[in-house]
């Protein structure tokens, strides 16, 4: 398969100003992160709250400044990339945002909403070219044409989902970045939305990055998952694969949290308490970023920060495993 996106030693920190006696700190959201995308894959990204999910997708889309490494996408670099270039990359990556009624500001028409991209990227396309595209965006996400002239407030959260969606594909972009696109949504449409993702990938050929906290979502829609930890990788696999036997303590732990459909399962699964709370980002931990709650950890996990190397056709970061 094709490599779309190339992602090298990725760092994403923020700063906070320090005050009278407080020293600046830094906030180590993505801390040096390595992997590739393909072409027509949804790869899932997951992890507890905080691990760094949201910074990473607003990293590739420009929404967070990138401070070190490499993010290559057609040619580009987006850790260095200029305007023009991120005008040409968000031809081609769109995001889709969580909670899709603040997505969308209520003062525009559906047909403004949806056309905006399209008219700030393409300011020389006819008002008619436009229009047309618009309508037939609308239906290829299932929003009806007599629709067009109302306002956000007048739709449901699923019906609001698909016109952040139709607003993100009126581009035709090859890559869609989805960060929680469905958790504000309840079950059935839910559903709804993420066939529609499914459809639409077939249909148009989609790369997608689906970031989720639903393990079993996840499982459903992607075919590669990536298991992040306080701004690091633990884990990069197959879907089957990492789901069936994975490899790091931390997904180990992660996955055991997923409920089974088989009550029988279910009520003798084990499930993998892990010690304690995320540690800050601010001061992540010596070596490893996981040694502090993992139940295995050797000495070199206190001092050694483990690469990302492949075992078993997964890509792990663990000292233990060999
Ligand atoms: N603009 C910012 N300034 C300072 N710190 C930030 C900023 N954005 C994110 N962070 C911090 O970076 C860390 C990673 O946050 P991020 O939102 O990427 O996590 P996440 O994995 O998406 O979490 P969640 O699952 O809750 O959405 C957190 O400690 C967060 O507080
Ligand atoms: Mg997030």
């Amino acid at each position: 398969m094709k490599k779309i996106l190339e992602i090298r030693d990725l760092k994403i920190h923020f700063n906070i100003a320090g005050g009278l006696f407080k020293p600046k700190q830094t906030v180590h959201a993505v801390d040096g992160i390595n992997f590739d995308v393909f072409e027509g894959e949804t790869i899932g990204i997951v992890g507890e709250s905080g691990c760094g999910k949201s910074s990473l997708a607003r990293g590739l889309c420009g929404l967070n400044k990138i401070t070190s490494g490499s993010a290559l996408f057609n040619n580009i670099d987006l850790a260095t990339a200029n305007s023009k270039e991120w005008n040409e990359v968000h031809k081609q990556m769109q995001f889709i945002f969580q909670d899709p009624v603040a997505a969308l500001d209520p003062r525009m028409t559906v047909a403004e909403i949806i056309a905006e991209p399209l008219e700030t990227l393409y300011p020389e396309m006819k008002k008619t070219a436009v229009m047309d595209k618009v309508l037939a965006t609308m239906k290829l996400v299932g929003l009806s044409h007599n629709q067009i002239n109302r306002y956000p407030q007048e739709f449901s959260g699923g019906q609001c989902q698909r016109i952040g969606i139709a607003r993100a594909l009126i581009l035709e972009p090859k890559v869609l970045i989805c960060d929680e696109s469905v958790s504000a949504l309840d079950v059935s449409i839910k559903a709804q939305i993420i066939n529609l993702l499914q459809e639409l990938q077939q249909k148009l050929k989609l790369t997608i990055i689906f970031i989720s906290h639903d393990l079993g979502i996840v499982k459903h829609i992607c075919n590669r998952i990536l298991v992040m930890y306080l701004g690091n990788i633990m884990e990069l696999g197959d879907k089957k694969s990492i789901y069936a036997t994975p490899l790091h303590p931390y997904t180990q732990a992660l996955l055991s949290a997923v409920p089974v459909a088989n009550p029988n399962i279910e009520k003798n699964k084990q499930v993998q308490l892990l010690d304690g709370d995320l540690p800050s980002p601010l001061k992540p931990p010596q070596g490893c970023v996981f040694n502090t709650r993992c139940p295995q950890a050797i000495d070199k996990c206190h001092s050694e920060r483990p690469q990302c190397r492949l075992i078993n056709q997964h890509m792990v970061s663990c000292h233990i495993l060999n």
